[in-house]
């Protein structure tokens, strides 16, 4: 028999499943570490009406170097101060891995940026774009996470060392 704690937790569950709330880019933050490899020409958010906020970035590939480009993408949460949280990815060679495409965390971030990016395969194309990129509310179907500040930082390094960095940020509102 149900209890009456079950019962508000039933509905506490069904409550929560229609909230809706605000998902949104609240910074973006690129950095050129080696400047022989990018210049970044545009890295910016713009708030196209209340609680959209579109993502743009512009980046010249100067040089890329011969051999493996890894990848790193690490989830943050802010609980004072920013802390690893959930996803901390190292995909070792960028190209291997936009053929293989075999990262279920990774596909899930570069399959939302859809057409709004022209970066598919290597070569890498002499100008990286991602245009007008809105948070893509549809990922936290498949990847629930809770309310919060988080930090999404892609850190790209050869021979282990860092060539660039883009850190975004977004912020979640009981999301469901
Ligand atoms: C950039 O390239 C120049 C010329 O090849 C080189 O001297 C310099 O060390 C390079 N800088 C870095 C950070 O690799
Ligand atoms: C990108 O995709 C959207 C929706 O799928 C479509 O409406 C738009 O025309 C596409 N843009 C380009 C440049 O292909």
């Amino acid at each position: 028999m149900a209890t009456l704690t079950d019962l508000f937790l039933w509905f506490g569950l069904l409550y929560i499943s229609q909230v809706h709330g605000v998902a949104k880019f609240t910074n973006i933050e690129c950095l050129s570490v080696n400047e022989n490899f990018t210049s970044i020409s545009l890295c910016r958010l713009y708030a196209v009406k209340r609680d959209v906020v579109e993502m743009s970035l512009r980046a010249n590939i100067l040089q890329w170097p011969k051999g493996a480009v890894s990848m790193r993408m690490q989830l943050l949460k802010k609980a004072s101060g920013y802390k690893p949280f959930l996803y901390n990815i190292c995909q070792s060679d960028i190209c291997e891995y936009l053929e293989k495409r075999n990262h279920p965390f990774i596909n899930i971030i570069l399959n939302s940026f859809g057409n709004r990016t022209n970066v598919n395969k290597c070569p890498i194309p002499p100008e990286i774009i991602l245009e007008h990129f809105r948070f893509p509310v549809k990922v936290l179907d498949i990847m629930p996470l809770p309310s919060g500040d988080y930090g999404l930082f892609t850190t790209f390094s050869f021979h282990q060392k860092e060539l660039a960095q883009v850190k975004v940020y977004f912020t979640l509102t009981e999301y469901r």
